[in-house]
C-alpha cells in the first residue's frame, strides 16, 4: 500500500482579502506536499475558508448585502491568489458547504450525548477579531488583546460549555510528545493554559445566527472555532455516508502535518485534540507553528492594516521568486521579515547570481566546449563534489522530512555556491586553452550533475522555473527523480538553447 500524507492550512476568515501571511503558511503547506509526492506520498493538501461567525457577519453588515453574498465574493479572491501562487490544494473546504455543515451538527450532537457538552452560563471578555475568549494574561489593562490590539468586548450569555477541563491529564502526556514544535510554542502552552488549571470551553452562542444551528436547540449557533477546526476531518468525509478518504487520510500509519501561525497554536493544540480524542481519531503526528511576519513592528494582519497584498506583489514578480523568498527568508521557528528590498536583495542573491549563474555558465561552455553534449563516461566518482552531491540529497531528504524546510534549502544553495567556487577554481576556460579537453570534461560533467541536483531539490519550491532549469542541463524533466540523481540513471541529450532562467530584477 502506498504511504499517505495530509497537509493542512489554517482556513482563513474572508474578512479582507489574504496578505503575506497568509501566503505564508499555504506555501509551506504547498511545498511540504509536493516534497511528499517526489517521494511516491499519496498526498492530500487541504486549505479552505472560515465563513461563521460574529466578524464575517458585520463585516457583511458594514457592506449592506448578506454574509453569503459578501463571502462569495471574498473567497473568489482567495481561489484566485492560490491559482496564481501555483497552489495545488486537493480540496477547498468552504464552512458554508452543505456536507461541512451536517456533519458538524452531528459532531455537535455526538458530543452532546456523550455529555462532553453541557448547557450553562458563561461570563467573560471576547476578542471578536480573533473570535476568542480571552484570559487576563491575554489583554492589557484597558482589556487590548495583546495578538490583534483590539478591546475586548464583555460576554455573558447562556452557553453550551465543552468540558475541556476533564482533559488536563491527557493534553500533559500529549505534550511530553513532540507532536507541537518548536518547542518554545509546547512551554507556552503548558505554562499559560495546560499547567494552570483548564477552563471549560464556550462553544455555542446566542446573541447572533450567522453559523451552523445546534440541531437540538437551534436558537444555540456553533462556536465558530469549533466549526473550523471541524473542518480538518469533515473534509475527508467524516460524518457522511462515504468516509473513504477519512480512513485512508487520517489513518494510524498516515502522516498528518497541520501547519498553522502561533496565534492559533492555542486551538490546534489544545481544543483540537480534545475534540479528536471525544471523537476517537487520532491526533495529527505533528503540529507546525509557525511564527509571523512582522511589520513595522507589528504582526501583519487585516485589523492592523499593515499588510502586503500578493496580488499586487505578483504583478511584478513571478510566483517562483515569491515562494522562493518564503522558505528561504523566513524560518519557522522565529518571526520574519518582509520588505521589498530584502525580497530583491534574496531573489538577486540566490536565484539571480548563485543558482541562475551557475546554469548559464556550465550550459555555455557544454555548448561552446563540446557542441552541448558531454562524454558522461568520465565522471570522476570519488571527486569531493561529487560526493558532495549526494550528500547534500541525504541532509536535504533528512530536513524536510522533519519539516525543516528553511534548513534544507540551504544545503542546497550551499552546494550551488561550491559549484560556483569550484569554477573559479578549476577554471575551464584555460582548460580549454591548454587543450587538457578530457579534464574539461570531467570538470563540467560533475558541474552539470550537481545541477540536476541543485534543480530538482528546489522542484517543490520554484514550480514555474523548474522545468527550464533541467531543460537546460538538456535533460528531460521527467526522467529526474532522487532515484535516477543518486543512482547515475540519467540521460543527457545535446544542449543547443539558452533559456533565460532568473533575470535579475532592477530596483
Ligand atoms: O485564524 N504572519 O484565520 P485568519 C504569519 N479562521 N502568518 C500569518 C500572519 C502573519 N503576520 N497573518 C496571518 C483564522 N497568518 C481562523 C483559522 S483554522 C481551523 C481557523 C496566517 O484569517 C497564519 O497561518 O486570521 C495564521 O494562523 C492564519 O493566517 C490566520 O488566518
Ligand atoms: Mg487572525
Amino acid at each position: 500500500m502506498k504511504k499517505t500524507f495530509f497537509v493542512s492550512t489554517p482556513i482563513y476568515y474572508p474578512s479582507g482579502n489574504l496578505h503575506i501571511g497568509h501566503t505564508y503558511t499555504t506555501t509551506l503547506a504547498d511545498v511540504m506536499a509536493r516534497y511528499k509526492k517526489e517521494n511516491f506520498y499519496e498526498v492530500f493538501f487541504l486549505t479552505g475558508s472560515d465563513e461563521h461567525g460574529q466578524k464575517i457577519e458585520q463585516k457583511a453588515k458594514e457592506n449592506n448585502i448578506t454574509p453569503k453574498e459578501y463571502v462569495n465574493e471574498v473567497v473568489e479572491t482567495f481561489k484566485d491568489l492560490w491559482n496564481k501562487l501555483d497552489i495545488n490544494y486537493d480540496r477547498f473546504i468552504r464552512t458554508t458547504d452543505e456536507d461541512h455543515i451536517i456533519a458538524v451538527q452531528k459532531i455537535f450532537s455526538f458530543l452532546l450525548k456523550k455529555d462532553l457538552i453541557y448547557l450553562s452560563e458563561y461570563k467573560g471578555k471576547y476578542c471578536i477579531s480573533c473570535e476568542e475568549f480571552l484570559t487576563f494574561e491575554q489583554m492589557d489593562k484597558d482589556f487590548v488583546h495583546n495578538v490583534c490590539k483590539n478591546v475586548a468586548t464583555d460576554f455573558q450569555e447562556e452557553t453550551y460549555m465543552l468540558r475541556v477541563s476533564k482533559f488536563q491529564k491527557y493534553l500533559q502526556d500529549l505534550f511530553k510528545t513532540n507532536f507541537l514544535v518548536p518547542e518554545s510554542r509546547k512551554n507556552e502552552m503548558l505554562n499559560s493554559f495546560i499547567n494552570t488549571g483548564l477552563e471549560d470551553l464556550s462553544v455555542t452562542r446566542v446573541s447572533f445566527s450567522w453559523g451552523i444551528p445546534v440541531l437540538e436547540n437551534p436558537k444555540h449557533i456553533v462556536y465558530v472555532w469549533i466549526d473550523a477546526l471541524s473542518n480538518y476531518i469533515t473534509a475527508l468525509g467524516f460524518g457522511s455516508d462515504n468516509t473513504e478518504l477519512l480512513e485512508k487520510f487520517w489513518s494510524e500509519d498516515g502522516e498528518i502535518l497541520q501547519i498553522v501561525g502561533k496565534e492559533i497554536t492555542r486551538f490546534h493544540s489544545i481544543y483540537w485534540p480534545i475534540l479528536l480524542n471525544s471523537l476517537n481519531l487520532k491526533t495529527p503526528n505533528k503540529l507546525l507553528s509557525h511564527g509571523w511576519i512582522i511589520s513595522g513592528g507589528n504582526k501583519m494582519s487585516k485589523s492592523l492594516g499593515n499588510v502586503i497584498d500578493p496580488i499586487e506583489l505578483l504583478k511584478s514578480y513571478s510566483s517562483d521568486a515569491v515562494r522562493f523568498y518564503i522558505i528561504n527568508n523566513l524560518p519557522t521557528d522565529r518571526d520574519g521579515e518582509w520588505t521589498e528590498e530584502l525580497f530583491i536583495e534574496s531573489f538577486n542573491t540566490n536565484l539571480a547570481n548563485n543558482v541562475g549563474n551557475l546554469i548559464s555558465r556550465v550550459s555555455n561552455m557544454i555548448i561552446k566546449y563540446f557542441n552541448g553534449k558531454l562524454n558522461t563516461k568520465l565522471l570522476d566518482k570519488n571527486h569531493y563534489l561529487v560526493r558532495m552531491g549526494l550528500e547534500t540529497i541525504e541532509k536535504y531528504k533528512k530536513l524536510m522530512d522533519n519539516y525543516e524546510m528553511n534548513a534544507a534549502i540551504k544545503e542546497v544553495l550551499k552546494l550551488a555556491q561550491e559549484c560556483n567556487k569550484f569554477i573559479e577554481e578549476t577554471k575551464p576556460w584555460n582548460l580549454e586553452k591548454e587543450d587538457k579537453l578530457e579534464e574539461l570534461n570531467e570538470t563540467l560533467l560533475i558541474l552539470q550533475k550537481n545541477i540536476l541536483i541543485v534543480s530538482y531539490l528546489l522542484k517543490p519550491i520554484l514550480t514555474k522555473s523548474y522545468e527550464n532549469m533541467i531543460l537546460q542541463m538538456g535533460v528531460n524533466p521527467e526522467k529526474v527523480n532522487f532515484d535516477s540523481l543518486t543512482n547515475n540513471k540519467i540521460d543527457f541529450e545535446t544542449i543547443s538553447k539558452k533559456l533565460v532562467l532568473f533575470e535579475r530584477i532592477k530596483k
